[in-house]
Formats: structure tokens, C-alpha cells, sequence
């Protein structure tokens, strides 16, 4: 056995605290023992016995009741826009547009090892918090295709550690930018997985259409999926989703298409949005909400009362549509902050689309693991803490995924395919409080 890990919590596969979706209760305390093979998959998940010695040869992890989960997943990042925020001009308005503009002056200036390095940045942030599934938009509106070059070389190297799925995403359009087909069609020659498009960008509703027509079509010529930036505007008028959903249906690719951000649906009104929930749910297509850059980006043209910028999150979910939620933008043009964390995106993503119910927390958590992963379109055989699934995890030093998002923890161990790939220790807090000797300081319930 290369791995055992002993002692750990799992979960439902709705998230909630349980058995990982049998009516197996687990051992003492409910927990479990996870057993890597050889070949880097899980071979057995098994009651703890507290009673059993550990097994004298390969990695033990004892868990202590800790919350072992499979890796977080990131449905939305921009890799070559990050860590780029100020250059060469800070946003000023804070607008979305704005930051459309501030780029586009710095990605004249891209070059492979600068888009490299802060790519690589970002993923090793990202790897150290348990992020090991990861949808990047890359921006294609660039003659050169060098940020695009140098993701496809960065998905190469961190392909044993992690998964990276590129989308050529046409930032400043596909119909309306010079050139813009063409380019992408050579983003997915050269290799990208997936084919983006921006139709509220677009310079007319005309345009909009005509550009997601392309997108579907480039995806079936390439049996590629589709991940669009879509209604990203406060803009009632900005119906692009429908259109979106419709393709999405009628080109069979369902499920194979995403659209991500839809905020407009945040200002549509009751009829219409009845009208969409049903084709939404028919359609079978994903929606991904950016809680950070929506709130920060959208109601910047709003006087009071100012609309909270997200699209329907628990409408949609209660539709039965798939919503995850994506961190987006990391210190860049639309966001000065960030840091990658998925943790922090779920806590941000509850609260902004008031999913703070008991029932609704795990749902928050689901969105950035297992709703996430089927938004990527992992099948239960690559995610999962099942018997032939990749031995890739976290451990989280939580109860349950509330007390994960409450408490903001760091994974103890990260864990892909058999091997330990990121660890982060204890770090306690000690308090001198009046009249008491220093003490731990424990933020758990007491
Ligand atoms: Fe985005």
C-alpha cells in the first residue's frame, strides 16, 4: 500500500456530513480509513477501527476526524491576466471596461516567460489551498497568441500534479474584433480545450448572436465544450443566455456548455425569469457566478437602490440548473485582491447570493468541489473519494464543510494521485487573556 489515510470524515455526495453517498456508517466515530494503491488510486475506503495498528510501510496520515474531501475545483480563473493589477495603469473607474482597456494597453507587452511565471504563481497558490482541477480563460483577442502559448506549455508541465482546461476566450470579441474567428480558430488548432466567446461585448445584439453561433460551431467541429462570458452586464436587455441554452440544446452539447457570469439576470424581471429557469433546466448547461468580480464590478452605474450584481444562484439551483461558484480574477485589472482561495470564494458567494441557510452552507461548499467538477465534466471515476478514483484529496482540519468556510482553514495535506503535494501545519494562536496563563485560543464551538 503506498497511503493510508486513517480516521477521516467524508461526506455525501450533496455535501452534507455522512458516509460518501452509502448507508455505510463508518467506524468508531463515524470515520474512515482511505487506502492508496501503488498505481496512485484509492483501492479501499474502509470503517475506522481504532482498535487496528496502522500498517507498517507506506505514507501515513492520521486524520483525527478530519474532513477528507475530493481536491477543490476552480470552473473560472483568468492565468494570464493575474498578477497584473496597476500595470500599466490601475483601473480608476473600477468598471469592468475599464479594466477591459487597462489590459488590453498591458497585453501588448506579454511575453511567454512573463505570462509563465505569473501563471505559475497562481497555480502553486492554488495547488497549496487544494485547488487541483482548474478551468482557465485565456484571452485570445491578440494576434500573437502568446499568452495562449505559454498556458498550453504551463498545462503541459503541471500535468502530473494538477488538470488545466484553457478556454480561447475572445475578450474583446469574435465578430466585432478584427480578426476575431480567425483567431480563434487558431487558439483550438494550437490546442485549447475549450472554445469561449463574449457576446454582451459584442458590438451589437446582432453580433452577440452571430458570435455564439461560431463558438457552438468551432466546439462541434472540434468536439470541444463551451465556456462563455455571458450577460456580464447590468443590462436587462442583455439576453444572450437564452441564446446560449438554446444552442447548447439544440447542438446536443448540454451539459458541454457553461455560461459564466449571466449577472443581467440579476435585474430581469419575475415573467421572464420563470421562462428561463425552464429552459435553463432543459438545456442542462452550467453557470458559473464570480462573486468578486460581480459584486465589485457590477452596480457601478446604479444610483441607489444599487442591484448586488450576481445572477439568480438559488433560484437557478433550486431550478435544478448546476451552479458553481469561480474566483475569477486574482490581482488584476477587475480585482486588485485575491488569492486563489476557493474557501474564500464560497464564503463571499454565500453571502452574496444569501445562501446562508444550514441547508444552504453545504450547498456553497458543493459549488466550489463537486458542482465545480461538473462544470469541467469530471466523471465520478476521476473525482471522488471512491474505490479507482485518483487518490487526489484534502484534508481539511474542519468538522464539516460549515466549519471549513467559517473557520477559512488551510488543507493539512493536499494530496494528488498518491503523493503528498502540499502540507501546511498547525499554526496556533496563543492568548494572554486577564487572569489566565497564556492559553491556545480555540475557534471551534464550544
Ligand atoms: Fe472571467
Amino acid at each position: 500500500m503506498r497511503m493510508i489515510v486513517r480516521g477521516a470524515r467524508l461526506l455525501h455526495t450533496d455535501g452534507t456530513d455522512g458516509t460518501n453517498g452509502t448507508d455505510d456508517p463508518g467506524g468508531a466515530g463515524g470515520l474512515f480509513d482511505v487506502e492508496v494503491a501503488e498505481d496512485g488510486r484509492i483501492a479501499r475506503v474502509v470503517p475506522y477501527d481504532d482498535q487496528k495498528e496502522p500498517p507498517a510501510t507506506g505514507t501515513l496520515i492520521e486524520a483525527h476526524g478530519a474532513l477528507l474531501t475530493a481536491p477543490f475545483v476552480e470552473p473560472h480563473i483568468h492565468l494570464d491576466t493575474a498578477l497584473t493589477a496597476g500595470e500599466p495603469r490601475p483601473n480608476a473607474s473600477g468598471t469592468l471596461w475599464e479594466g477591459i482597456a487597462c489590459w488590453s494597453e498591458r497585453k501588448r507587452t506579454l511575453t511567454r516567460e512573463d505570462v509563465i511565471a505569473r501563471a505559475t504563481e497562481v497555480l502553486r497558490w492554488q495547488a497549496a489551498q487544494g485547488v487541483l482541477h482548474v478551468r482557465t480563460h485565456c484571452d485570445v483577442t491578440d494576434p500573437s497568441l502568446t499568452a495562449l502559448d505559454a498556458l498550453l506549455e504551463v498545462r503541459d508541465r503541471v500535468r502530473d500534479v494538477m488538470h488545466l482546461q484553457i478556454v480561447a476566450f475572445p475578450q474583446e470579441g469574435i465578430v466585432s474584433f478584427p480578426g476575431g474567428e480567425v483567431l480563434l480558430r487558431e487558439a483550438v488548432a494550437r490546442g485549447a480545450d475549450l472554445v469561449g466567446a463574449i457576446p454582451h461585448f459584442e458590438d451589437t445584439r446582432e453580433d452577440g448572436v452571430a458570435s455564439l453561433g461560431i463558438a457552438f460551431a468551432v466546439a462541434e467541429e472540434h468536439g470541444l465544450r463551451v465556456d462563455a462570458h455571458c450577460d456580464e452586464i447590468d443590462d436587462e436587455q442583455s439576453r444572450f443566455v437564452e441564446v446560449l441554452a438554446t444552442l447548447a440544446l439544440r447542438s446536443g452539447l448540454r451539459e458541454r456548455a457553461t455560461a459564466s457570469h449571466t449577472t443581467a439576470m440579476g435585474s430581469y424581471g419575475g415573467a421572464y425569469s420563470f421562462k428561463l429557469q425552464r429552459l435553463l433546466a432543459r438545456s442542462g448547461i452550467s453557470l458559473v457566478s464570480n462573486p468578486f468580480a460581480n459584486l465589485n464590478l457590477q452596480g457601478r452605474f446604479d444610483a441607489y437602490p444599487r442591484r448586488r450584481g450576481l445572477t439568480q444562484v438559488k433560484e437557478m439551483l433550486a431550478a435544478g440548473v448546476n451552479v458553481a461558484f469561480g474566483h475569477d480574477d486574482v490581482m488584476d485589472p477587475w480585482n486588485a485582491l485575491g488569492t486563489a482561495n476557493p474557501l474564500q470564494t464560497a464564503l463571499v458567494g454565500l453571502y452574496a447570493a444569501q445562501l446562508t441557510g444550514a441547508d444552504e452552507i453545504p450547498v456553497a461548499f458543493s459549488m466550489v468541489t463537486d458542482r465545480a467538477a461538473r462544470v469541467l465534466g469530471l466523471s465520478d471515476a476521476e473525482y471522488g473519494i471512491t474505490p479507482g478514483a485518483p487518490a487526489s484529496f484534502v484534508l481539511l482540519p474542519a468538522a464539516s464543510p460549515q466549519e471549513a468556510i467559517r473557520r477559512q482553514v488551510r488543507p493539512r495535506y493536499v494530496v494528488s494521485h498518491g503523493t503528498v503535494l502540499a502540507e501546511t501545519p498547525p499554526a496556533p494562536t496563543l492568548l494572554s487573556w486577564p487572569g489566565e496563563a497564556p492559553s491556545e485560543v480555540d475557534f471551534n464551538r464550544p
